[in-house]
């Protein structure tokens, strides 16, 4: 609770400005994301700030032109946001803040309880219950003073990559901002929305969760106009319980929309479809090989890409593989058609959007490819790259390399038995599991009747890439995936190092990330 109001004071002398040199550069593109440069316009005033969070200001002070959570990068002028996560608590940081130019911070106590902040006049200081919650109600305030229409992906797999290619799209026809990386969650979303400027026309937000209720906080603070859900899968099961568990979750992004949206649902994913039930919006279908509102036929794989017959009609090649990129295809030109960008303009822009990095992304070295889904991995999403290797055309071996997926709770064993079953039954020529955590995975393939000569069971990322370089030959395709934490895009480095090495290429894998 919030301690009864204290009186307002004035700020003594005008806040300290962090000498330019003295930002410290972290490094992880994460918080680069953090701390964008967000020209909010002029409404962070230190009463606005209060008033917006429920907060008391304490000390007033210049009003901010941005927010920032993070003290290593370029405060100036904003107001800082003293986040408390399970490792770091922001209040520690406060006084770094204001040394490099915040104006005023939020925080959760008296000032004389911030390290070094009595010594810091000049700060507008507002306090309130809980950091985090006021970091969501600025971004929700900031969000309801622009008018840009904002679309929220939210779904088991394919949010980044979707947003990645809507927001590419959208951005070669409007002023358009988008989620940097997969900034999803309590803070990443409204730090997005905080990226919304006067001039912004569309903003394209990652909506995730790992605790049931999330999607619903973060629906109401970016009050999408557009809703998005790509598929509902077995993903965060350790957080959300079950697959039955993680559509409820989902759903509450259809209806958190208003009766003037538009609802789009992968019209091939029962649970998916089911949502069309619980929103006040318009309902548009995505669909493979069943009319819809929008839909695809003929699919078919090239090496590095997909072609398939848009509305029955045209056909449209996509440069990235696999039959789950043709449903990220038909969300992004639903969304964009919604948004008034012509189908021809957001087909040319869609065939130029690069991959997302290390979504299935193909590498290649010494005649052999690799197809590097390391980011991460749950059910649907190894499915989804198991298919689209062994649906590629051509000679050479198709080889796939897993590690565990974590996070799946009590069925984790269960539904890496199912995934190796599936594999096997995709046709693929080779299986490696990397790790004891991965083992079922071989187990599910083996007893689904993949021969013993085929599957292989490797203890680290090191005996893999032996074993790998012994095997692989020109021609071959190699699909690596495993969650993110085992660490596997470790492996795709060091094969596509040693592949190089072979033939004096240069290192593909440089410049990854
Ligand atoms: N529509 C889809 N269906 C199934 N798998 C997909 C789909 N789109 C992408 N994938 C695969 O899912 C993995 C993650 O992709 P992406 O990062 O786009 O998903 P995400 O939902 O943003 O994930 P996260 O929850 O980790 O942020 C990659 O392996 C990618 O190839
Ligand atoms: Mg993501």
């Amino acid at each position: 609770m919030v301690a009864p109001m204290k009186p307002v004071v004035d700020a003594a002398a005008p806040a300290a400005a962090g000498p330019e040199g003295s930002r410290r550069h972290g490094g992880a593109a994460a918080r680069g994301a953090a701390s964008q440069r967000t020209a909010l316009g002029t409404w962070l005033t230190p009463s606005a700030i209060a008033k917006a969070t429920g907060g008391e200001l304490l000390v007033r002070g210049r009003s901010a032109d941005g927010v920032t959570t993070d003290s290593r990068q370029d405060c100036r002028r904003k107001v800082f946001v003293a986040l408390k996560g399970e490792h770091h608590d922001g209040h520690d940081h406060v006084a770094a803040a204001l040394q490099q130019g915040a104006c005023g911070v939020v925080v959760d106590r008296a000032p004389d309880r911030v390290p070094g902040m009595p010594g810091l006049a000049g700060a507008f200081v507002v306090r309130v219950a809980d950091t985090g919650e006021a970091l969501l109600r600025l971004g929700q305030e900031h969000r309801r003073r622009h008018r840009a229409k904002v679309v929220g992906i939210t779904g088991s797999c394919g949010k980044t990559t979707t947003k990645e290619w809507l927001g590419g799209v959208l951005a070669r026809a409007m002023p358009t901002v988008r989620s940097p990386g997969s900034y999803n969650n309590r803070v990443g979303v409204p730090l997005t929305l905080f990226s919304i400027r006067p001039e912004t026309r569309a903003a394209v937000v990652e909506i995730g969760t790992s605790a049931p209720g999330e999607i619903g906080t973060l629906t109401a603070i970016a009050r999408p106009d557009i809703a998005i859900v790509t598929c509902v899968a077995a993903a965060h099961l350790q957080g959300l319980g079950s697959v039955a568990g993680v559509a409820r979750e989902k759903s509450l992004l259809p209806a958190g929309l208003g009766d003037d949206g538009l609802c789009i649902l992968n019209g091939d994913d029962v649970q998916c479809r089911e949502m069309a039930a619980v929103t006040r919006a318009r309902v548009q279908f995505v669909r493979i090989d069943h009319a819809a509102d929008w839909f695809a036929t003929d699919v078919q794989f090239h090496a590095f890409g997909t072609s398939f017959r848009l509305q029955g009609e045209r056909t449209v090649t996509l440069p990235r593989l696999g039959t789950h990129n043709v449903y990220n295809a038909l969300f992004v030109l639903a969304a964009a058609a919604e948004l008034g960008v012509p189908e021809d303009q957001a087909l040319q822009s869609l065939s130029d959007v690069p991959p997302a990095a290390r979504r299935l992304e193909p590498k290649c070295a010494a005649g052999i490819t690799v197809f590097d889904d390391t980011y991460n991995m749950n059910p649907a999403s190894a499915r989804a790259g198991v298919l689209a290797i062994a649906g590629t055309p051509g000679p050479g071996r198709r080889v796939v390399v897993f590690g565990e997926m974590l996070e799946l709770g009590a069925d984790s064993t269960a539904l890496h038995r199912t995934l190796g079953a599936e594999t096997h039954r995709a046709g693929i020529d080779a299986l490696c599991v990397v790790g004891a955590g991965a083992r079922p995975i071989a187990d599910g393939a083996l007893a689904a009747g993949m021969p013993a000569g085929a599957v292989m069971c490797l203890d680290g990322i090191g005996d893999a890439q032996g074993w790998l370089l012994q095997q692989l030959r020109a021609g071959d395709r190699v699909l690596c995936k495993a969650s993110r934490r085992v660490g596997l895009d470790r492996l795709v480095d060091g094969l596509l190092h040693a592949l190089g090495a072979r033939t004096g290429e240069p290192n593909p894998a440089a410049g990854a990330h």
